[in-house]
């Protein structure tokens, strides 16, 4: 048998037990994609329990400045990370930002909670830590907020990582998938 027909053991051609950088690179970007994605999901999965805390009567003054430095500090590095490299994983591979379904909902869906948190969601629990600090009455009304929005964060953050998973082959444009 030659050589070459023998190839390697671990099933591929002689030479090839190394990944090309380029693969490496990407599997790099994978990783931290990954990490930083799956990282917005828990972090806002601890916005969601404190929010049903503070709706429980839990002490403000300990609920929403927690909150707000969970916010600032994971939840919003965290969630620009994982729309930043979701965005450059899709510039660089077969999969594109616009050429399938999934990915560009995966786009839409993390570029809005990403526009909310930054705009909204980070202001907001930055003043309720401010008021619950400052001894002043927090109404249900200024509570509700920092409950929804992390429960609407979690269920489309959960849809983006059915959608990573499964990665339905629906091409934008086409019928024939
Ligand atoms: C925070 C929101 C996001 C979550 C929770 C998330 C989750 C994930 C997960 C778990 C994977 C790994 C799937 C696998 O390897 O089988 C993945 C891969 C991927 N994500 Fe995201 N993602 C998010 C945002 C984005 C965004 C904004 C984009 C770009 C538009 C994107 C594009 C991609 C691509 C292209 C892959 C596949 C890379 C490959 O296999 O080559 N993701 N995502």
């Amino acid at each position: 048998m030659s050589r070459l027909s023998a190839g390697h053991p671990s099933g591929g051609p002689i030479g090839a037990e190394t990944a090309p950088p380029s693969r490496n690179w990407r599997k790099a970007l994978l990783s931290v994609h990954i990490a930083t994605a799956v990282g917005v999901l828990g972090t806002d999965a601890v916005l969601l329990a404190l929010g049903i805390a503070g709706m429980r009567g839990s002490s403000p003054e300990t609920v929403y400045p927690a909150a707000s430095l969970v916010g600032t500090w994971l939840v919003a590095p965290l969630a620009l990370t994982a729309l930043a490299t979701g965005a450059l994983l899709g510039v660089s591979t077969k999969w594109g930002l616009v050429r399938y379904w999934w990915v560009a909902i995966k786009l839409g869906i993390t570029f809005v909670l990403n526009v909310i948190l930054f705009l909204a969601l980070v202001p907001l629990l930055s003043n309720l830590a401010d008021k619950a600090t400052a001894g002043d009455a927090l109404t249900t009304a200024d509570r509700m907020p920092a409950l929804v929005a992390p429960i609407a964060a979690v269920t489309l953050l959960s849809l983006n990582v059915v959608l990573a998973v499964f990665k339905p082959r629906w091409r934008i444009g086409s019928a024939t998938g």
